[in-house]
């Protein structure tokens, strides 16, 4: 086991931050897991485990012992009548995994395309995209207790999957809005993420940007490939979103909030236009990104934290390499555009990454 000491961090997180780890451990397997629990300097430290580093805002220094996931691998490992069951290393590119499983002629990850992140934060955040969320294909994962060096098997229930949400997201004594059970945050680290792909594949078409692709092309849902809706969502992405590797992001950095139809019909009196999609379950979600944009953020610069010109629930570093914007100056902006939002429109954005 290699501990690196005084880690730069700026090329492990999507933002670009510069802050360091003051020690690191790269995890390519549960040895290495074993080797820091049975490591007596290593062993009782609180340890932050970091995948692509897509989904975090680094406001200093990383004190926690970070593990690095790379456990690697990509196969097939079963099937059922009706799924046939993929197996990727935690440490695997999320989009390469997608672009993989297309090539060998298992679809049904398609709308997921060029999420950045690795296999080990898909489940984590529940990660979705143009009407589909990891959970729909998830079967299960493999993942090690930090505390007792303990392997365990978790499905989609155990999982605790909602909106951009999971179990490992939330802290041991969760309880929180009704779940039981203990959170995962800090405790569990991923190891391999199962996915149960489709045998009898439908093209999953619902969502607007789709749509308007569909029309503009004239295609109609029997001329519809899996690869055709590939190339859509990259072509989408491509379009709406910034490249990380060209402008430090982290994808959305807001949910969207979901609100009773009672408080949608107080929102709509006051701003008609609120784009707002009714939810199974009888709430509302709003688009949050069309609130900040209502509320004159996009494209605005504060210090080197920015609002993406195309896409205002997108917050960027427009610092440059050797002076990157600090997380600090991330939150502050995120803070600005939280009041103005709560001022307008009486709702608290919550941030999707989590701030370290
Ligand atoms: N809108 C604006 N102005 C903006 C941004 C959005 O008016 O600056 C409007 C759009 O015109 C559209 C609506 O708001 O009517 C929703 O926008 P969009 O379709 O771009 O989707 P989103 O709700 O902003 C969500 C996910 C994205 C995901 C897309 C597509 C969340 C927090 N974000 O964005 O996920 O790619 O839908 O499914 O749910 C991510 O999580 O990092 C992410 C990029």
């Amino acid at each position: 086991m290699l501990v690196e000491n005084q880690c730069p961090l700026q090329a492990l997180n999507t933002f670009g931050i510069a802050a360091r780890a003051q020690q690191l451990v790269r995890i390519a397997d549960e040895s290495d897991v074993r080797a820091v629990l049975d490591d007596p300097e290593l062993r009782d430290r609180p340890k932050f485990v970091l995948g692509g580093g897509s989904n975090i805002v680094l406001t200093g220094d990383v004190k926690a012992l970070v593990l690095k996931v790379e456990v690697a691998g990509r196969r097939l490992v079963g099937e059922t009548p009706r799924h046939w069951i993929i197996e990727a290393g935690a440490g695997e590119n999320w989009h390469d995994l997608v672009a993989w499983t297309l090539d060998q002629g298992w679809p049904g990850l398609e709308n997921l395309a060029l999420i950045p992140g690795t296999v080990g934060a898909s489940p984590v955040q529940n990660i979705g995209a143009y009407g589909v969320e990891l959970q729909d294909c998830f079967d299960s994962l493999d993942a090690v207790d930090l505390e007792s060096g303990r392997i365990f098997v978790l499905d989609s229930a155990q999982c605790a999957f909602s909106y951009r949400d999971s179990i490992f997201k939330h802290a041991a004594a969760m309880g929180l809005q009704g779940r039981r059970g203990l959170g995962l945050a800090g405790r569990a680290l991923i190891l391999r993420v199962r996915l149960a792909l489709p045998k009898a594949w439908k093209p999953v078409l619902g969502y607007a940007d789709i749509e308007r692709r569909m029309a503009l092309e004239g295609a109609v849902v029997s001329d519809v490939t899996p690869r055709r809706v590939f190339d859509w969502v990259c072509d989408i992405r491509r379009h709406k979103l910034p490249d990380p590797a060209v402008l430090g992001n982290a994808g959305s950095f807001f949910k969207n909030p979901s609100v009773t139809p009672e408080q949608c019909a107080d929102i709509i009196a006051r701003d008609p236009k609120v784009v707002h999609y009714p939810m199974p379950d009888g709430s509302i979600k709003l688009a949050a990104g069309w609130m900040i944009d209502a509320c004159g953020w996009k494209g605005k610069t504060v210090g080197r934290a920015g609002v993406y010109e195309r896409q205002a629930l997108v917050l960027v570093n427009r610092g440059t390499m050797q002076q990157p914007c600090t997380g600090g100056e991330i939150m502050t902006l995120a803070k600005a555009i939280q009041t103005s939002v709560y001022e307008r429109f009486g709702i608290r954005l919550e941030p999707e990454p989590v701030v370290v």
